[in-house]
């Protein structure tokens, strides 16, 4: 489903280099993926070169076979929109919105019609148990309930591939664990592909597969 080939990003910041560098790997359909590894090991940097909205200075980004990093800015910004969905560490979530409309939303960048995105919405949020909550804005939920919502909006487009980075870190270790088996009944039930960044040990332990960074570099790769 995804391939990274050789992938690298270099940073220079006063004379030092960080980034990641050479990293390939390969998540297939329907895998839970975590990118583990210390803080500045690259987990970040490669998500977002995976979720197109950063290019690589070398290598290939290809999702479901197709080469995508090289695309023009507008054809990666639809493949965005259609194909991937993204779960952030906080704030992610539109405070003025409900768990609803914040569901909706990016079904409606998409162009689907309200009346055909609120009963998708409806079911995205019931999938992760959320549909008592949907008429609650971010502010009224717990933070549990604020990441559940944010996995429902990400998706209800059915995307390819799922981002999501650390997303449990705003969670106290007994949501973590759930949200984690959350996305891999997603995966089985949908065959929707996830990768994940954390350092979790909860989340490390529930992943198909786990791939190892140090100091951008890939160091590992374990199937538990
Ligand atoms: N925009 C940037 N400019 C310069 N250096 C950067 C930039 N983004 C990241 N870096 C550097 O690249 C390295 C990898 O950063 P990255 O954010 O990918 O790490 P990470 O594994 O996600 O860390 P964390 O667990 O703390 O989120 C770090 O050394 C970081 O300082
Ligand atoms: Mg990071």
């Amino acid at each position: 489903m995804l391939q990274l080939c050789n992938l690298t990003r270099a940073y220079e910041l006063g004379g030092e280099r960080a980034g990641v560098f050479g990293v390939s790997l390969a998540v297939p359909k329907g895998c839970l993926a975590v990118l583990a590894g210390p803080s500045g090991s690259g987990k970040t940097t490669l998500l977002q070169l995976a979720g197109l909205l950063d290019t690589p200075d070398e290598g290939e980004v290809r999702l479901g076979g197709e080469l995508v990093s090289s695309l023009p800015e507008k054809a990666r910004c639809d493949l965005r929109l259609r194909r991937l969905g993204f779960v952030f560490q906080a704030f992610n979530l539109v405070p003025v919105l409900t768990a609803l409309e914040n569901v909706m939303l990016p079904l409606q960048l998409q162009g689907v019609t309200e009346a055909e995105a609120r009963p998708r919405a409806e079911a995205a949020l019931d999938r992760v148990g959320l549909a008592d909550r949907r008429h609650h804005r971010p502010g009224q939920l717990s933070g549990g309930q604020q990441q559940r919502a944010a996995i429902a909006r990400a998706l209800a487009p059915d995307p390819l591939l799922v981002l999501a980075d650390e997303p449990t870190a705003s969670l106290d270790h007994a949501h973590g664990g759930p949200l984690l088996d959350l996305m891999a009944e997603l995966a089985a039930e949908r065959g929707a592909t996830f990768l994940v960044a954390s350092h979790d040990p909860a989340v490390i332990a529930r992943a198909h597969r786990v791939f190892r960074l140090m100091d951008g570099m890939l160091v590992g790769e374990e199937r538990p």
